[in-house]
């Protein structure tokens, strides 16, 4: 029976079967050591000529880098090896040869993105794409625990909902349709009949910046509740992103360490958060970095990071100037400058990690911002129904997958914290 490296690794001086891919080799003339490798860890082998018969030790002088493989032996520990163990080879067999690995040490950033397909099988992008998984674990797991029915978005719309500059534009039988920015217009609809709703699922932004936080296709964890205002979705953000922290310590720590994150800059993270208006960041950034931002003006990642300087926990800021926001955020009636919304930004230059808000009730204005972002009412008609039959107050939010994943794992870019990253730049593999 195959059992992982890691199980093995509980097995100690006993026989067992593994399999996986070779990871590292060395040869001489009477040991083959490899490391093996597989979804769990990696641990060294090695063959020894006089130990083993004559198949399995021109068998084991045959394996490249890569090569997949089915090996028996006995587990011994032994300090000196990568993982602590090694296993005693019996008997080997190579399922696929590795051929000559394209994968050498010190390659570029830009070579490493080509042979993406590949490049995931690396010890960095395997941690990383677990703590992915546990994100994913943790977003359902958080709603479904707080009576929170799933709904997924159709991914072809015909509306804008972020705005019409980062579209992208596909070709639909004899029409034009475009890839979905967020599913928060259809969750705006659906809240009347489920009222507390979630997704996590791709959403597609035509973003023209080159930055270290922007993909073309990324997943949008998002919500939205019936019944509900800004302060109770902000506290669901925020019980959220530490829910999501929790998770990933309690599950990933061999990931984290691979990645040599510190974890103690995650550990101290505990909702509630800060929270701040776009004021008071204003006034943060004039005190303390002597940057003067003309009021209106919406915060830029350089802002961003200057602001978060002074935090060591995400920050919500609320009440972004009504001017710059998104056609559906609506005003604050004790301050009709601002809208009743807030980005949360992560800690360590991380960005906006999550941006949300109450929702705009009222038709007219919903419409007269529509026609000043230069949109064409009538293509929302199907949106404006949904306060024409039984509105009610409503509020969500959605949250960066990835820039969640690149902070969490301390990432240079976020291009990382997705198996197959695209932007403006790269669409393949
Ligand atoms: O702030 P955004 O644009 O908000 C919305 O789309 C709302 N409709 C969500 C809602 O209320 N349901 O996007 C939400 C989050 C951002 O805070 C950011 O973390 C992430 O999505 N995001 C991106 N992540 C990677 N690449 C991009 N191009 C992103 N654009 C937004
Ligand atoms: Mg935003």
């Amino acid at each position: 029976m195959y059992i992982s490296v890691k199980e093995a690794m509980e097995q100690e001086g006993k026989e067992v079967d593994l399999r996986g891919w070779c990871y590292r080799e060395r040869k001489s003339n009477k040991f083959v050591f490899m490391v093996l490798r597989d979804h769990s860890d990696i641990i060294q082998c090695v063959v020894n000529k006089d130990k083993v018969d004559e198949k399995t030790w021109n068998e084991a002088n045959k394996i490249m880098i890569e090569a997949s493989l089915k090996l028996s032996g006995i587990v011994r520990k032994d300090e000196r090896a990568p993982t602590g163990y090694e296993v005693d080879v019996k008997s080997l067999e190579i399922s696929g040869q590795g051929g000559v690995f394209p994968i050498t040490k010190d390659q570029s950033q830009e070579f490493l993105l080509d042979v993406r397909h590949l490049w995931l099988r690396s010890r960095k992008l395997t941690a990383v794409m677990k703590i992915r998984s546990t994100v994913f674990e943790a977003v359902d797991e958080f709603f479904r625990n707080r009576g929170f029915y799933e709904a997924a978005p159709p991914i072809f719309t015909p509306n804008a909902c972020e705005g019409g500059a980062t579209l992208f534009k596909v070709k639909y039988f004899d029409d034009t349709v475009y890839l979905t920015q967020s599913w928060q217009l259809y969750a705006e609809a659906m809240i009347a009949s489920l009222e507390k709703i979630y997704c996590n699922s791709p959403c597609f932004r035509a973003e023209k910046s080159k930055t270290s936080r922007h993909l073309a296709e990324f997943y949008m964890a998002e919500m939205e509740m019936a019944w509900a205002g800004l302060d109770d979705v902000m506290r669901h953000a925020e019980e959220l992103v530490s829910f999501i922290i929790r998770k990933v310590l309690e599950k990933n720590k061999q990931e984290l360490e691979i990645l040599k994150r510190a974890v103690s800059k995650l550990e101290n993270i505990r909702a509630p958060f800060p929270r701040i208006t776009y004021t008071e960041a204003l006034k943060i950034l004039d005190e303390k970095e002597g940057m003067k931002i003309k009021w209106g003006k919406d915060l830029r990642t350089i802002e961003e990071d200057l602001l978060m300087k002074h935090f060591n926990s995400p920050v919500m800021v609320t009440h972004y100037p009504k001017e710059i926001m998104a056609f559906y955020k609506p005003k604050d009636p004790n301050n009709p400058e601002t809208a009743l919304c807030f980005d949360m930004l992560a800690p360590e230059g991380y960005g906006e990690i999550i941006g949300g808000s109450q929702r705009e009730t009222d038709i007219e204005e919903l419409k007269k911002s529509l026609k000043k972002q230069g949109e064409k009412t009538e293509n929302y008609e199907w949106y404006l129904d949904t306060r024409r039959h039984g509105s009610v107050p409503h509020a969500g939010f959605g949250m960066g997958v990835e820039r969640m994943v690149a902070w969490l794992c301390g990432l240079d870019n976020i291009k990382d914290a997705i198996p197959f990253p695209r932007t403006m730049l790269r669409k393949s593999p």
